[in-house]
C-alpha cells in the first residue's frame, strides 16, 4: 500500500463510520465471521468473467446506481416479473446481470444464505471500479434484499437529457451533494453509450431539426456523426471516454474541459455557466487523487441510500426472484 492508498483508506474509514451513524447496521466487517472469503469470491468471479467480456466492469458499476436509485439499494433491480425495473425504458443497455447471478452461485456453495443480493452489487462495483484501475474502498456491508420490486419509481433515475438543476435535485433529494454528483458522474470516465442516449446532440437539439448542441466540441461533434449517423443502428456503442474507456482514471474531466462529454448531462457540469461544479470539475481534472478520494466517498453515500437491515426484507437465494 503506497502512503497515498494508506492515507485514502483510514480517511474513508473514518468517512464510513461517521456516515454510519444513520445507518449503524452497515459496516465493512458484517461478514467477518459468517463469509470471510466475501471479497476474495466476488474478485474471482469478476476476473473470470472479463476474460468473456473486457466491458464488463463498468456494466456492473452501473447495476448499483440503477439498484440505489430506485426504492434504496435493496436489489429490487435484480428482479425478474411483470414489475420488472430492468426492463423498464431508462436501463438503455443495462448489462451484466448474468455475472452477478455467478457471484451469488459461488457465495452459496461457500457460505449459503448469507449474503444479499443488494450486498453482492455493492461489492461488486468497488471491485470492478478497482479492477479497472480506480480508487479501492472498504465497502459498508448488511444490506438485505426487498421481496418487490418498484418499476413506477424507475423515474427516479437521473436522464442525460435533464439539466444540470434537475439532476442536482435528484442526487440531492437522495443525500448525495455536487461534489458527490460530479464525483459519481466521473464513472463514466469507463463504460460505453448506445448511440440513441446522445443522438438528439448531434442532428436536433433542443429539437431544432439540424441543429448540434453548441456545447459540443465541434470536431469530436464530427466524429460522433460517423459513429452514429443518422438513420443507422442506435444501439451502436460509443465510448463514453475518447481516450481511456477501459480504465478508471480522471481523463474524463480533461474531457469536459476539452467539450468533449459524450452525454448532455456529463457536458453540463462544466459548460452549465456559474454552475458550483464547474469548479469540482477542474479540481477533479487538476488531480487524479481527489477525484479518487471523491469517488470513494460518494459510492459510500450512494450504497447507503435506504438499505433494509436487522430483519427487514430476506437474503434472496436467487438474486431474481424473491424466497
Ligand atoms: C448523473 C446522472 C447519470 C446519468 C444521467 C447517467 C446516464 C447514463 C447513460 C445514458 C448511459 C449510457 C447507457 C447506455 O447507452 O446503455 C450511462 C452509462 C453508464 N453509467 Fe451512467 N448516468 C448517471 C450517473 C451514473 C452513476 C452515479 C453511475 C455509477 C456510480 C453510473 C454508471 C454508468 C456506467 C458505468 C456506464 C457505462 C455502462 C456500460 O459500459 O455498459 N452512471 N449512464
Ligand atoms: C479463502 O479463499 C482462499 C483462496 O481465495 C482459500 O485459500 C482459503 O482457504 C479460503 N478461506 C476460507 C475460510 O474459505
Ligand atoms: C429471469 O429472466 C431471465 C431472462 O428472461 C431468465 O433467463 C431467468 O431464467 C429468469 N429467472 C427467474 C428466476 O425467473
Ligand atoms: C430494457 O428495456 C427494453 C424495453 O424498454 C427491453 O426491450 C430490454 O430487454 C431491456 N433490457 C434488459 C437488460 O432487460
Ligand atoms: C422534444 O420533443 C419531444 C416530443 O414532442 C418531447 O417529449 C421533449 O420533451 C422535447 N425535448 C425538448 C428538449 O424540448
Ligand atoms: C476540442 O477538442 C480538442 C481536442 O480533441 C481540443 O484541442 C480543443 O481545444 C477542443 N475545443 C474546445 C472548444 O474545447
Amino acid at each position: 500500500m503506497c502512503g497515498f492508498q494508506m492515507i485514502t483508506t483510514l480517511f474513508l474509514l473514518a468517512a464510513a463510520t461517521m456516515l454510519g451513524g444513520s445507518h449503524a447496521q452497515l459496516s465493512p466487517t458484517f461478514y467477518a465471521k459468517t463469509c470471510p472469503n466475501v471479497s476474495s469470491i466476488v474478485r474471482s468471479v469478476l476476473q473470470q468473467a472479463e476474460g468473456n467480456d473486457i466491458w464488463i466492469f463498468p456494466k456492473i458499476v452501473r447495476l448499483q446506481f440503477h439498484d440505489c436509485f430506485v426504492n434504496g439499494c435493496d436489489a429490487s433491480l435484480l428482479l425478474n416479473g411483470t414489475d420488472s425495473e430492468k426492463t423498464a425504458t431508462p436501463n438503455l443497455s443495462t448489462d451484466g446481470y448474468a455475472v452477478i447471478d455467478d457471484i451469488k452461485t459461488a457465495l452459496e456453495k461457500a457460505c449459503p444464505r448469507v449474503v444479499s443480493c443488494a450486498d453482492i452489487l455493492a461489492l461488486a462495483a468497488q471491485i470492478s471500479v478497482t479492477l479497472g484501475r480506480g480508487p479501492s474502498w472498504q465497502v459498508p456491508l448488511g444490506r438485505r434484499d426487498s421481496r418487490t420490486a418498484h418499476r413506477d419509481g424507475i423515474g427516479g433515475i437521473p436522464s442525460q437529457h435533464d439539466n444540470l438543476a434537475n439532476t442536482a435535485a435528484r442526487f440531492k433529494s437522495v443525500g448525495l451533494d455536487s461534489t458527490d454528483l460530479v464525483a459519481l458522474s466521473g464513472v463514466h470516465t469507463f463504460g460505453r453509450a448506445q448511440c440513441a442516449a446522445f443522438m438528439d446532440r448531434l442532428y436536433n437539439f433542443n429539437n431544432v431539426s439540424g441543429k448540434v448542441d453548441p456545447t459540443l466540441n465541434a470536431t469530436y461533434a464530427k466524429a460522433l456523426q460517423q459513429r452514429c449517423p443518422k438513420g443507422g443502428d442506435v444501439t451502436s456503442l460509443i465510448d463514453l471516454d475518447e481516450q481511456t474507456s477501459l480504465s478508471f482514471d480522471n481523463k474524463y474531466f480533461l474531457n469536459l474541459q476539452n467539450r468533449m462529454g459524450l452525454l448532455q448531462s456529463d457536458q453540463e457540469l462544466f459548460s452549465t455557466n456559474g454552475a458550483e461544479t464547474v469548479a469540482i470539475v477542474n479540481r477533479f481534472a487538476r488531480s487524479q487523487s481527489q477525484f479518487f478520494t471523491s469517488f470513494a466517498k460518494a459510492m459510500i453515500k450512494m450504497g447507503n441510500i435506504s438499505p433494509l437491515t436487522g430483519t427487514n426484507g430476506e437474503v434472496r437465494l436467487d438474486c431474481r426472484k424473491i424466497n
